[in-house]
């Protein structure tokens, strides 16, 4: 039984997005993760001048989520404020399917439409060391 519906988890997303700090791609990326105890953490894409430093939503909320000592992700929903659906970036999906391999990713596409996939959807064959 899922703590909060797909739309709370979505508005958490866009609420997410507002913090974006981008003044190079101009593209606000908001992400809201859901913890196996049902809280949520949140993040937002944050650029750098350097731009190779910049990170996206999904690592954010990820990396804020597992130094508090959380777990068993069940959900992450993903807002932007561009036209295109958003698809979590290849870094963003190896380091998700490490540390969240059971996700289901959420979007809302720009008709407002919200859809449900599971992460290994999107990189059936993840680079691994170690089994587990
Ligand atoms: N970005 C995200 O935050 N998440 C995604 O899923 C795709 C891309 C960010 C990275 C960069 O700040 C901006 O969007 C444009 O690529």
């Amino acid at each position: 039984m899922n703590d909060i519906s797909k739309e709370e988890l979505m508005k958490q997303a866009t609420g997410a997005m507002r913090n974006a700090y981008t003044p190079y791609s101009g593209l606000r990326v908001g992400a809201a993760l859901e913890t196996g105890d049902g809280t949520v953490y949140t993040g937002a894409n944050i650029e750098n001048s350097s731009y190779g430093l910049s990170i996206c939503a999904e690592r954010v909320a990820l990396f804020k989520a597992v130094s508090e000592g959380k777990t068993g992700f069940k959900r992450m929903a993903l807002a932007s404020d561009g036209t295109a659906t958003i698809v979590p970036c290849g870094a963003c999906l190896q380091v998700l399917a490490e540390l969240s391999p059971d996700l289901q990713v959420i979007t809302k596409d720009a008709d407002g439409n919200i859809q449900e996939k599971a992460l290994d959807s999107y990189l059936p064959e993840a680079f691994k060391i170690f089994e587990g």
